[in-house]
């Protein structure tokens, strides 16, 4: 059973009986997809929304807020009315995935509330993750409607997380939502949103590492998940253009290029005795999960100039058999920029293994990965 479980989803899998059973019936119907189905899928084990592309912040690091294409794509895009979102829940539902909603920022959905509460009343295992800015107003209806798991970004203490963030007092308006959910949760006698606050490592913050512990530690929150950094170079870049262009037909696959980052300077070996003074303080009282939860060596890799392979995962996509993406127009997406249908004109059944994607799955299980899995994608270690 562990094999199936990536490393940073197997303690909570054994703490969450709802997620584990879910996660664990994904796992396998995508590895029988994988080894047996020629292209076809059974349904994906996670489905997650990008609700809106719409965000708030402008924070350094992220590729949607770097990407000028993406942003102007984002300023002119239809986003999804409430009936063709809840006609979706009702086309993904009869396979029970565990869906996650985030975005951009989903609180500036329009319809936020009655999507997730939907969601909710259809008994899924919803997961959202969000900045935190709008939290504090929202808590209680959120508590309420029963939501499973949030996930707040906070990338530093205070004067860190809101210069890498780009808008002063993010950082308490986030920590003000926390206390908020915590509080709700005790007044209605709920254990449910589980909270986990998001830690993304950047140039900017990782010296912080040790100290955020601390303070999430003071704060209260359950688990803080530290995730390393999505960042591709230049020429990585282009070759994953080239691939695109030559195997699967996408004339211009430039989501990538908010990615690229120069890391100069980055003391990667200091991280990494940081992660591993964390992972051995035994009498800290909060849970600290990294992901990908790479080795020493690898955290050292990961952040050099040269390319990277992890040793301890298995290198190789399995995110079309595994996992849908839904976009704010009602895309189906099964990899950045390779969309597979709409489902605000066709049914989830009809383009889950419709032709694109069968085409697509065959194509990736030959090669494995493209230029970008490795550093650009957050599901590759999934
Ligand atoms: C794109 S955001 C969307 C949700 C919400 N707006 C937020 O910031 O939490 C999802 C997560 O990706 C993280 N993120 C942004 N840029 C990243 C990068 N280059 N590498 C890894 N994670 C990144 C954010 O910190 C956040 O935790
Ligand atoms: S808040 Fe989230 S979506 Fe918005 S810019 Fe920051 S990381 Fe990107
Ligand atoms: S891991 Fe690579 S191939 Fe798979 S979805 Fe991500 S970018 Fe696409």
């Amino acid at each position: 059973m562990k094999k199936l479980l990536a490393k940073s989803n197997f303690t909570k899998a054994i703490e969450r009986p709802l997620f584990a059973a879910r996660y664990l019936k994904g796992k396998v119907k995508a590895n029988l997809g994988y080894r047996f189905g020629q292209g076809y899928s059974l349904s994906p084990g996670r489905v997650f929304f990008a609700l809106t592309g719409r965000c708030n912040l402008k924070c350094e690091m992220c590729q949607q807020y770097n990407n000028e294409t993406f942003q102007e794509e984002v300023a002119h895009a239809r986003e999804c009315t409430l009936e063709e979102l809840k006609t979706v829940v009702d086309d993904i539902s009869g396979f029970s995935p565990i869906v996650i909603v985030s975005g951009g920022e989903l609180f500036l959905h329009k319809y936020w509330f009655e999507f997730l509460s939907y969601i909710k009343s259809k008994s899924l295992f919803c997961s959202i993750g969000t900045n935190g800015t709008f939290l504090e107003k929202n808590a209680t209806k959120i508590v309420e409607m029963g939501l499973d798991d949030i996930s707040i970004s906070l990338d530093g203490p205070k004067a860190t997380h809101d210069s890498i963030r780009g808008v002063s007092g993010t950082y308490e308006k986030a920590v003000r939502g926390i206390e908020k959910v915590m509080e709700e949760k005790k007044r209605l006698g709920k254990t449910k949103p589980a909270i986990t606050v998001i830690f993304t490592i950047t140039p900017a913050n990782y010296r912080h590492l040790p100290e955020m512990v601390g303070l999430m530690e003071e704060l209260g929150v359950g688990t803080l998940r530290v995730g390393h950094l999505n960042f591709l170079r230049e020429s990585d870049c282009e070759a994953q253009q080239a691939v695109s262009k030559e195997v699967f037909g996408v004339e211009k696959d430039t989501s990538w290029s908010g990615y690229i980052m120069s890391l100069n300077g980055f003391d990667s070996a200091w991280l990494s005795d940081s992660i591993r003074g964390i992972r051995n303080d035994k009498e800290r009282g909060i849970k600290v999960a990294f992901f990908p939860d790479f080795t020493e060596d690898e955290v050292v890799d990961y952040y050099s100039d040269g390319s990277f392979h992890s040793k301890s995962f298995k290198n190789a996509c399995m995110v079309g058999w595994d996992t849908a993406v839904i976009g704010p127009s009602g895309e189906v997406i099964i990899c950045p920029n390779y969309i597979i249908g709409n489902l605000c004109e066709q049914s989830f059944k009809n383009v889950w293994n419709n032709e694109k994607a069968r085409s697509f799955r065959k194509k990736i299980a030959k090669m494995k990965e493209l230029p970008v899995c490795s550093r650009g994608c957050c599901f590759f270690y999934t």
